[in-house]
């Protein structure tokens, strides 16, 4: 007799909609930028327990996401096995998993990830299948060593190279039948945006290494301007993980700064911050509903910056609603004012305002109102009334 097995992620490889995958910009919390490569399985539990623990989960934070240093060495078979660090990943994933939680992990199309351990190159098919019989839901494919066989080549050849590289991934991962995010790592090379959705990307990296301090948030912020028109609800441009809570970040200004941009970008969310150790500011920055609503707005059109006059930025995003998030961003260590150009914002005068990090309606305002913007804070609105 003939027996089978059939777990409820074994669907058909055609049955998986990959763009339904990241309908929202995915949110979670990856281990890099807080623990690096010396991550453990305890942190990973640690961060699990502490996502529920601290209402970020109940906010929308479901991808728990070990970044490099988890892999050991290969058997005989060929097939990756991780290293001392992660006993059983398996039984870590269900521990996810049992926390209501998904699990996501890291590699590369090449011989070696960042850090030099394995990487994919020539196991792709096995390492997804690897991944799915773990309970992975997410895989971060950083480009790394996979840049060396691209050496000499034409920029042409040189993005097809890295097409190829993806698309192979993202098919891998298809044919084990488990819907699994794929967000890709290549620092925004060949264009990425223009081809990230076409290889099955449901997210891609835009910019090389974000830095816990303002200037790299400005930067990778910036760095998104014009790159709107290619991200929408499936496929998101990754302005990096956050480095809210991260030492560098030195205070809750700039953290809601950081939080703003990425808001209005509809930038994914992935946390890089020690959960078990954060303060009840940085709590709050990444759990306020109001922010994080507009960072999920099912409508998925990234903001943009929409006007800048010496160190006042402005930024603005239509929302499904119809309405506008603003963002007033002011760049100078030291407060400022800052008036909005209701007209330039295409919004008709007085407009119904609402302070999204405050939560308080501020009532019917024109361009002539004054904004109080903190040194290297932000003020964020919600302006209009909502048509819905
Ligand atoms: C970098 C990547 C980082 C992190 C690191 C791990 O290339 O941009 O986000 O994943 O590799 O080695």
């Amino acid at each position: 007799m003939v027996c089978s097995l059939i777990w409820p992620w074994m669907a058909t490889a055609s049955s998986i909609d990959e763009a339904s995958l990241a309908r929202t910009p995915p949110m979670g919390w990856n281990s890099w930028n807080h623990f690096g490569a010396d991550v453990t399985d305890a942190d990973i539990r640690h961060a699990a327990d502490a996502l529920v623990a601290s209402g970020m989960a109940a906010a929308g934070y479901r991808y728990v996401i070990i970044d490099d240093g988890w892999q050991g060495q290969r058997d005989a078979q060929g097939a990756m096995h991780p290293n001392a660090k992660f006993p059983d990943m398996k039984a870590l994933a269900d521990y996810v998993h049992g926390k209501g939680l998904k699990f996501g992990i890291y590699s590369s199309p090449g011989p070696q990830t960042c850090a030099g351990y394995g990487g994919s190159l020539g196991h792709e098919a096995q390492d997804a299948r690897t991944y799915a019989s773990w309970g992975v839901d997410y895989l971060k494919y950083d480009l790394c060593s996979f840049r060396r066989s691209m050496d000499g080549q034409s920029d042409t050849a040189q993005t097809a190279m890295m097409k190829a590289a993806y698309r192979l991934m993202r098919q891998s991962l298809d044919a084990t039948g488990r819907p699994i995010v794929f967000a890709l790592c290549n620092y925004g090379w060949g264009r990425v945006w223009e081809w990230g959705a076409e290889v099955g990307g449901n997210l891609w990296r835009t910019t090389d290494d974000i830095q816990p301090n303002y200037e790299s948030i400005l930067f990778n912020a910036g760095a998104q301007q014009g790159l709107e028109r290619f991200a929408g609800p499936g496929h998101w441009n990754d302005a990096d993980m956050l480095e809210i809570g991260n030492k560098g970040m030195d205070s809750p200004d700039m953290e809601r700064t950081h939080m703003t941009l990425w808001a209005l970008l509809a930038a994914p969310l992935i946390a890089g911050n020690d959960l078990s150790k954060m303060s009840a500011d940085t709590r709050d920055v990444l759990t306020n509903a109001e922010v994080l609503a507009v960072d999920q707005d099912v409508r998925g059109t990234p903001g943009r910056r929409v006007m800048q006059e010496g160190p006042i930025q402005i930024w603005a995003r239509t929302l499904a609603d119809g309405t506008q998030a603003v963002g007033i961003i002011n760049t100078l260590n030291h407060s400022l004012t800052a008036k909005l150009d209701l007209h330039a914002l295409g919004l008709s005068s007085p407009v119904p305002a609402r302070d999204l990090w405050q939560h308080r309606d501020l009532g019917s305002l024109d361009s002539k109102h004054v904004f109080d913007v903190p040194s290297l804070g932000v003020v964020m609105l919600k302006l209009g009334a909502s048509k819905r």
